[in-house]
């Protein structure tokens, strides 16, 4: 049993667990994800781990509450347990030559890429965030990434708090100044990763994304989370979830999404 001892409310339907689950803090690193269900008959619901305490022997999880799965785990309360938590799941980031990185967060991608600009920066990295939202309420971890930041952007769509626009709009900014990093990561909707990824091609910069493929097993057995990267195929749970953006179809993974929306419909969701 895994008991919640912190739940915030980062926005609506958004929300913050921090979990007692001492082996799986005290192997996790950035870009790893949990599988968890909410009873034993639940559907397994993945997260990322948006943060752990190798001493407190705490995880944190972020999630946002779309469907049946994710509203039953969001009306735990702090003193609750999680009876099935699996992980660290899935393979840590690995990061490509430079010191420069631009760590790009859209909507609940926020969440996965905290580690990743906190782990940098701890090792020295320049790292600059870009956080977007489609409105102010909907932004969270502004403070934490800013905190792991040595320059930190907020956008918006609708121009409420930031940047009026989209966060490759920044990301363009930044190389038309001359500020080219080495390398972006970026997690959030695919449009949103597509978007980038287009982008840093045109200027040969090596970008990884992060996937949140539909998973069943999380062992590379079910074939749930199939990707193609490079014309090889691969599995979001055990060769993922972060892949060379350049590389990844990103045709095929809009095509899968799009086939799983009618069954989560079946299932109450709504995905
Ligand atoms: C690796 C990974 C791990 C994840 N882990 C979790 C998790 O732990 N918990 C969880 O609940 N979900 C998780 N997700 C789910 C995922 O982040 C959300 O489904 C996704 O962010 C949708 O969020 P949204 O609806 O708020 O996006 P939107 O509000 O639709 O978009 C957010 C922002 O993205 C940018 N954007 C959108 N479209 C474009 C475009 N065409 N061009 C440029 N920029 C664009 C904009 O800045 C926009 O404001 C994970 C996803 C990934 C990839
Ligand atoms: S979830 Fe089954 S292969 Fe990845």
């Amino acid at each position: 049993m895994f008991k919640i001892i912190e739940k915030q409310e980062l926005a609506p339907t958004l929300k913050l667990f921090r979990v007692e689950a001492p082996m799986i803090a005290r192997r996790a690193q950035p870009g790893q994800f949990v599988i968890l269900r909410v009873h034993e008959q639940g559907e397994r619901i993945p997260l990322t781990i948006a943060d752990f305490d190798r001493e407190q022997g705490t995880i944190t999880l972020v999630f946002q509450e779309v469907g049946h799965s994710t509203q039953l785990l969001g009306a735990l309360a702090v003193g609750d347990s999680i009876p099935d938590l699996l992980g660290p799941l899935g393979e840590p980031t690995e990061h490509p030559e430079g010191k420069n990185v631009v760590c790009i967060g859209g909507g609940v991608g926020v969440a996965p890429v905290y580690p990743e600009a906190k782990a940098l920066h701890e090792q020295g990295y320049n790292v600059t965030t870009i956080i977007g939202a489609r409105t102010a309420e909907l932004l969270f971890f502004e403070a934490e990434m800013a905190a792991v930041s040595n320059q930190a952007f907020v956008t918006t769509d609708d121009g409420s708090k930031g940047h009026k626009g989209f966060v490759t709009d920044v990301l363009q900014k930044l190389i038309d100044e001359g500020k080219k990093p080495d390398f972006v990561i970026a997690v959030g909707p695919i449009p949103m990763m597509r978007a980038v990824a287009e982008l840093t091609r045109k200027y040969e910069i090596k970008t990884i994304v992060s996937l949140n493929s539909m998973m069943v097993d999380g062992t590379g057995m079910c074939g749930g989370c199939r990707v193609t990267v490079g014309g090889e195929v691969k599995f979001t749970c055990v060769d993922g979830p972060a892949f060379d953006a350049h590389e990844l179809d990103f045709d095929e993974q809009v095509r899968r999404l799009e086939m799983y929306k009618e069954m989560e419909k079946k299932v109450g969701g709504e995905c």
